[in-house]
């Protein structure tokens, strides 16, 4: 996967810019100038919306009443166009010129993955951003755990609902055998990851610290106060019907569930520094990578955006030689990086002059 130009008009701050990438790519330029706003163009054509702002309208440029974003690149050898303007709450989506009616078909045409800031959420005290990571990324690989996982939140809100309303009682038996019956996929898949995402964590670990067995990462179920055993959901639900009636809503299962990522035995997410919290949600993202590439056979393009910025210069520099076998790498930092020899340079200060 590689992007070769990107078009944007009123994106941001930006009138009208077209922007040539190579493997290696360098955004530099002051706070302000529009480097993240470049990365997030981009990133918009993976997911049809931005790492940074659930409102799309505050993507158009001030004063203008839609942006355009087209982006040339290359997928499995062949080249391709992809474009989408967004004017009244619209999102119009093509491909090599052709409307696509849907914008879930257009879904994973171009994949890239993007590491920013927002990663340290990742290694967080609120589970919430843990295990969205999880299910978006074992359901971008597993069409079944996408339509169980969906299939279990539409059943989990009629169940609350029943909870909170005061409901019928046989309603509720009837909503609890079905969410126990989703959630077997859900914990059957999600364990399985775990184990993936431990092997892979740890390599990454032993490359940055150079010392091996640091990470482990464990499943913590509601359903049992923590350990994971196999007690069917339905049995926590019947000992517990009070207890939910008390609380309004459904006290066990995969929507409260987390992963507990432990280095040295120490959880990350109570313990560990700025630093250490970033590194685990980049390297949490560099297993994303990996999967992804596993799965469909092709590297996504990798956009990083001030994601080292709480980082020392050795391991900025160790993450550095690590994103080198990635076949395409876009990187932003306010002032060149002076280790990065092989990096096309977009110079945002130079422009405007
Ligand atoms: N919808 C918009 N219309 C016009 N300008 C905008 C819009 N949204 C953001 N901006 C401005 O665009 C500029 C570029 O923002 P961006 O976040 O891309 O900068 P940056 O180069 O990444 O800065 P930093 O180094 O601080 O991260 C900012 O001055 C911002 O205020
Ligand atoms: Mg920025």
């Amino acid at each position: 996967m590689h992007v070769k130009n990107l078009s944007i008009v009123n994106f941001r701050n930006f009138s009208s810019k077209l922007y040539t990438f190579e493997d290696r790519t360098m955004i530099t330029g002051v706070n302000g100038s529009g480097k993240t706003s470049i990365i997030e163009a981009i990133y918009y054509l993976t997911n049809f919306k931005s790492f940074r702002t659930s409102n799309d309208k505050k993507l158009i440029k001030i004063g203008e009443d839609s942006f355009i974003i087209n982006l040339e690149g290359e997928r499995g050898g062949e080249d391709f166009v992809l474009g989408i303007m967004y004017k009244d709450t619209k999102k119009l989506l093509s491909i090599n010129g052709n409307r696509v009616s849907k914008l879930i078909n257009g879904f994973g045409f171009f994949v890239s993955v993007i590491f920013s800031t927002y990663d340290k959420l990742l290694s967080d005290r609120v589970a919430l951003y843990r295990r969205k990571f999880v299910d978006r990324l074992i359901s971008t690989i597993d069409n079944e755990y996408f339509e169980n996982l969906i299939q279990y939140h539409s059943i989990l809100k009629r169940r609350n609902f029943i909870l909170k309303e005061e409901g019928d009682k046989r309603l509720l038996e009837t909503y609890s055998v079905q969410l126990s019956e989703r959630s077997l996929y859900l914990y059957e898949r999600r364990l399985e990851f775990i184990t993936y995402f431990e092997d892979v964590l740890n390599q990454l670990y032993e490359k940055v610290f150079e010392r091996k067995g640091l990470v482990k990462v464990k499943y913590f179920s509601s359903k049992d106060g923590g350990d994971f055993k196999d007690i069917p959901l339905l049995e926590k639900f019947k000992t517990n019907f009070s207890f939910e009636k008390q609380k309004k809503r459904t006290m066990f299962g995969p929507h409260l569930d987390d992963i507990l990522i432990t280095v040295e035995s120490i959880p990350v997410s109570d313990f560990g520094s700025e630093g250490e919290k970033t590194l685990l949600g980049i390297t949490l993202k560099i297993a994303e990578l990996n999967l992804i590439y596993e799965n469909i056979g092709e590297y996504p393009v990798v956009l990083i955006d001030d994601a080292f910025s709480e980082l020392d210069r050795i391991k900025t520099n160790k993450l550095l030689e690590i994103f080198e076998s990635y076949p395409q790498v876009i990187i932003t930092f306010p002032k060149k990086w002076e280790n990065l020899e092989n990096y096309k340079i977009i110079d945002l200060d130079r422009e405007k002059r």
